[in-house]
């Protein structure tokens, strides 16, 4: 193997490795690597909370949306106090728990959580 033969490789391994790591801190969310917005873009973008809430998710799905919600608790917020986000946050945990645990009251908890306005105000 010629020497950039060798550095070429080393640099691809690297970068594999990096992504496989980007890919487990998503899937976990137990990761700091995610962000506000990432929880942003899959729960309410690509609409994994709605579908949670419509009762249509599989049981992965919803334990996915639970991990994204506990990532964004131990976040800190670009605007507002920490102990409101930290309230705001909490009710998202317990509801996507509630659904995770399959309880009748999961939807209603779930919809208090899509007012995002009234998270956007405080701390957006
Ligand atoms: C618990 C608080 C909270 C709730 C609830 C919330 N958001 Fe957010 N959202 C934030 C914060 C904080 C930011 C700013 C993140 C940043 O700038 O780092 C944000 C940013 C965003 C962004 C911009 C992401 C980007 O790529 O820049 C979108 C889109 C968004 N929210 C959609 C929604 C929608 C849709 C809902 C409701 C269905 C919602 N959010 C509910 C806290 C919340």
């Amino acid at each position: 193997m010629s020497i950039r033969a060798v550095v070429l490789f080393t640099f691809v391994s690297v970068g594999v490795t990096i992504t496989q790591n980007e890919v487990c801190a998503l899937d976990s969310g137990k990761s700091r690597d995610v962000t506000i917005k990432d929880v942003m873009v899959t729960a309410y973008k690509e609409k994994l909370a709605k579908k949670v809430m419509q009762g249509e998710a599989t049981q992965d799905e919803k334990q996915r949306l639970l991990n994204l919600y506990e990532a964004l608790a131990q976040s800190a917020p670009p605007r507002g106090s920490q102990v409101s986000w930290k309230r705001k946050t909490e009710a998202l945990v317990n509801a996507a728990q509630a659904a995770v645990e399959g309880h009748e009251n999961a939807p209603i908890l779930l919809k208090r959580t899509m007012e995002c306005g009234a998270c956007h105000t405080s701390h957006k």
